[in-house]
């Protein structure tokens, strides 16, 4: 069974700690589907969602700390993003159409983090990659 988001180098903001903390969060949707590949999604719904949901509050509040620290101009656009996350990940671990179809989740969860990673992130990272350099 192949790995359901492979990480590539082209992921990564070049920010260590947010890249490390990313790769958790891919590691745990990877797990998922690994559980859903073998029927058991509905089982680790629940644990999967209670795990993205203190893995992305951590990394969420590590990426605005740096951003505000960097003086990166659109802070406030990505919080809203981030919070927008925050409750749509609360929602899929109390809607029970999700249960029956853990797969939704599942699509739900990759498309969100790759479009993130790979549009949203990529904007701040500049910034947050010159502040690194000063300290
Ligand atoms: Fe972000």
């Amino acid at each position: 069974m192949n790995i359901y988001i492979v990480w590539t180098e082209k992921n990564n903001v070049e920010v260590p700690i947010l890249d490390e903390q990313q790769r958790g969060i891919v590691s745990t949707i990877n797990s998922f589907h690994y559980f859903i590949q073998e029927g058991r999604g509905d089982e680790v719904l629940r644990p999967t969602l209670a795990t993205l949901e203190n893995f992305t509050t951590i990394h969420f509040t590590t990426e605005e700390a740096l951003m505000e620290r960097a003086g990166y101009p659109d802070i406030e656009d990505h919080k809203a993003l981030h919070k927008e996350l925050i409750k749509k990940t609360a929602d899929i671990s109390r809607e029970s159409v999700y249960l029956k179809d853990p797969d939704m989740a599942l699509k739900f969860l990759r498309q969100w983090w790759l479009g993130h990673i790979n549009v949203e992130d990529k904007k701040y990272a500049p910034y947050v990659r010159k502040l690194m350099e000063r300290v």
